[in-house]
This record gives C-alpha cells, structure tokens and sequence, in this order.
C-alpha cells in the first residue's frame, strides 16, 4: 500500500496523541496531530487526508460531531473512532452515522494499526471503483451520441482528437447513422463551438437556389435579387459548415465550393470582390463517393481537399450491442415528450429489435420505439407494438430452406442475393463486394429479381 497517506489524529490526551503519531509515523504514514477538536474541524475544511482517528469523547466538539463535520467534507473519507468508554450503544451510533469502524481503549497497537490498514485499503478500492465507474460512463455516449461499442468508442475518440484543427471531414456512413449528431460534436466539441453551425442539405434544394443559398449575391445578380445577401459559407465564417449529402452537388457548384476551399475566399454572386473566410467544411455521404467519382458526377479534386478526415459510420447491425442502450435512450427521451410511463421492452421485444437488421439503422430504431411507445397499453413495450418488418422471425439457414424445398439453382441464387442486399442495407456496392459481382453484374441480375 502507498505509504504516503495522511491522518489526522484528534484527542485530547494528548499522551495519546503522541504516541498514535509516533506509531503510525514510524509505519510511513504522515501524521497530523491535534488536541482540540474544534481546530480538528478548521483543519478538515483546508486539508485533504486519507483517514482520521479520533477519541470519542472530548471537549469543544465531540467525537460524533467532528465526524458529522468529516461526513460533510469528505464523504468518503474513513473515520476509525477511539473511546474510552466502549459501549456498544455509541459504537453503533458511530457506525451508523458512517464511522469506518471503532476501537476501545485501552488497546494494541497492532490492533489500530490493523484497522488502519484496512480503512486506507478499503477507501482506495471505493476511489477506483468510482473513478472506473466514472470512466466507464462517460464512454456510454458523446455529446448527443449513444453507444459503448468498439466501433462507437473509436469514433469518440477521432471526434476528440480532431475537434480542436481546421481540417475539412467527410462523414459517411449508410442512412441514419448519425452522420448529422457526429459533425455537430466535432463543432460543439471543438475551438470553433463559440462560432456558428450552419448546415444545408444539397440534395433538397434546387441547383440554382443552392449557388445563391451557398455564395450569396449581390443586389441585381439576377431579376430577384432585390438586395445583397450574405451567402451560408459566409454565414458560417468562424464556423462548421456542414453540407449534406455532398454527392448531389451539381458539378459547376463543386467548382466553385473548390475554389473557395482554395483560395479561402467567397465571391458572391454578381460581385466583383471577392471577401476571405475561415470556415471549416465537414461534409457528409450515405453513397460511395467513390463510384460517384468513376461516374464522372463528382470531382475528384474536390473530394480530396473534403476528405482531409475521413469518418466512416458502421451501420447498426455491426454494433448491437448498441441496440439496448438505443432503446432506453429513445423510451426516457419519448417517455418525457409524450408523458407516458413506459419503463422498457418485453424479453421478447429486445430480442426481435437484436435480431433485426435495420437498414435504416439509428433512425429507423428511433422510429420504430416512437411507434411502439404511441400504441403501448402497458408498461413495457410488448411484440404486438412492434411494426410487422421487424417481428418476421429470422429467415431458416438458406441453404437448409434450399435443400427442404428443393431449389433450383436460380432459385437459391435470386434469394441469396436478396438476402446480402437486405444484410448490405440495401448498399449495392457493398453487396456486390460480397457477392463477388461487379456492380454491373449485380444490377443485371437485380432486373431479372
Ligand atoms: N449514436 C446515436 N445516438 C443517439 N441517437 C442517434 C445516434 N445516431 C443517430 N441517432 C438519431 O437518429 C436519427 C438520424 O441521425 P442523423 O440525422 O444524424 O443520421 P444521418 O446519418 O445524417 O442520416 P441521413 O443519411 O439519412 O441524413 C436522429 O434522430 C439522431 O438523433
Ligand atoms: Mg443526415
């Protein structure tokens, strides 16, 4: 054990109080000594020590109000109590109001030093305990992030280390992944949190409206443009711009969202200046960018000076152990909204809900508790509460299903590669990764299905 440790030691036999101090010195320990238990109290409130030894009766304060006072200071520090008068009525009175443990006098000195030993042992179990405690917690989520997996600790982690720098991101990562909750961590966790957020969807506005929603522009650009108008890189100078399925964005546009990433400068609409910014771009995907690429809808160059970072969401089905922590989740944050109270899920439900392959992933598992919590009569979420997709029980062994009802070969292979695109949450990619089919193949043989 760290010898290191202090005590305090209170009584007003002073005799007493040399001889604690010289017996527990000599064992390593670092002794405080007082007589006065009121001064005792005052010292408390200062110092930190590992542990007290105090007489129970004395003059000032006695021993069970010191202890009080130490139980308010230091709640877990132990306090070993000394009396002369041992009753077992204030031994367990001492006991109760927290007292680590109480020796009689007179006594053996090994016998306090025995006590001592294992108060000191048992309070530093506590501390670790609480300090693992406390660890273990915080890795249960991440801002508004849930999830303790592996793969969800990892991205912590990165978000932690990338927060504080400039580097442009690209997230990607299937549908409802969390794609939007990751890049305003990295915001909210970072340097740039005083700054703003600004996030635009490139998908769900129309190519024209996103060069002036984007770049802004200047009174008389065009027919509406009654005024000047900051445009949202601006908007989020100082900031995160965080823009949204980045793959929809029309190729002129990525033109110039590259040149603003290289020259750090926007030039609205119709204007002839140009004016500098400081903003960092994170972007996200739920396709392969790549392929994007190789079809000739997305620049390359663009996508390297967006993909300083690259963060890549796994899908639910690669981190159930996920999946309960999700539920409670979304049962407490539903609970409160709709003012019902539903403390969890049947057996039966949690299994249903592991089994699950959620294309949709985090969202679709948010969904489906909003549902279940809207319909439930009772105070668990039970199987009927549950939509259809997700109560089909799990399809036999194929090939046991193939055999039992005699296949043919095309057969099995039509629903094989059913099955690894539902398993691929519908990503024809990877399916095709898995199948061992180039995309062309896999399309092909989709028409056919
Ligand atoms: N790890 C998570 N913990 C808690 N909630 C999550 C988590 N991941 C996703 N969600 C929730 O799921 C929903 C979808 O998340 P988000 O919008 O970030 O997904 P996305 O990857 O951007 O999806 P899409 O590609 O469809 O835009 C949100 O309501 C979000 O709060
Ligand atoms: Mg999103």
């Amino acid at each position: 054990m760290d010898k290191g440790h202090r005590i305090l030691v209170v009584d007003d036999d002073l005799e007493m109080c040399g001889l604690l101090s010289d017996v527990l010195s000599g064992e390593g320990f670092s002794v405080i000594t007082t007589g006065d238990s009121l001064e005792a109290a005052k010292i408390l409130k200062k110092e930190e020590f590992d542990l007290i030894v105090t007489d129970l009766k004395m003059k000032g304060l006695k021993g069970f109000d010191l202890l009080e006072e130490a139980t308010k200071v230091a709640p877990m520090m132990p306090v070993i109590i000394i009396t002369a008068f041992g009753t077992i009525e204030s031994a367990i009175k001492a006991m109760k109001m927290g007292a680590y443990d109480y020796i009689t006098k007179p006594f053996q000195m090994d016998e306090l030093l025995l006590t001592v030993r294992k108060a000191l042992e048992t309070h530093l179990l506590k501390k670790e305990v609480i300090r693992l405690r406390k660890e273990v917690e915080s890795r249960y989520h991440f801002h508004q992030l849930i999830g303790k997996s592996l793969p969800m600790q990892k991205i912590y982690d990165l978000i932690e280390r990338i927060s504080d720098s400039s580097s442009n991101v690209l997230i990607t990562g299937e549908s409802g992944t969390g794609k939007e909750l990751v890049a305003k961590a990295i915001h909210y966790n970072g340097v740039r949190k005083e700054g703003p957020f600004v996030a635009i969807n490139c998908a769900a506005i129309p190519e024209t409206l996103l060069e002036s929603e984007l770049f802004g522009y200047k009174k008389g650009a065009f027919t509406d443009a009654k005024s000047d108008k900051k445009g949202l890189i601006f908007e989020a100078n100082e900031g995160t711009l965080f823009l949204d399925e980045i793959t929809e964005m029309p190729l002129t546009l990525q033109a110039k969202l590259l040149r603003v990433i290289e020259n750090r400068e926007v030039r609205p609409l119709g204007d002839t200046n140009s004016y500098p910014i400081d903003v960092r771009i994170i972007s996200s995907s739920n396709r392969d960018i790549k392929s994007t690429i190789q079809e000739g809808r997305f620049r390359e160059d663009l996508y390297y000076r967006l993909n300083v970072i690259d963060i890549q969401l796994p899908p639910l089905r690669e981190r159930k152990e996920d999946i309960p922590l999700l539920i409670q989740h979304f049962i407490t944050k539903f609970s409160n909204e709709f003012k019902k109270n539903i403390s969890g899920v049947s057996k039966d439900v949690l299994k249903l809900l592991l089994n699950y392959s959620w294309p949709g992933n985090v969202r679709e598992l948010e969904n489906v508790i909003q549902r279940a919590m809207t319909l439930s009569q009772h105070e668990v979420i039970l199987p009927e509460d549950l939509p259809a997709t997700v109560i089909q029980t799990p399809d036999k062994k194929l090939v046991e299903k193939a055999l039992e009802e005699n296949f043919t070969l095309d057969q099995l292979e039509k629903k094989y590669i059913k099955k690894v695109l539902i398993e691929a949450g519908g990503n024809k990619s990877k399916a095709a990764e898995i199948l061992g089919l180039d995309r062309k193949t896999l399309y092909r043989k989709l028409g056919e299905l």
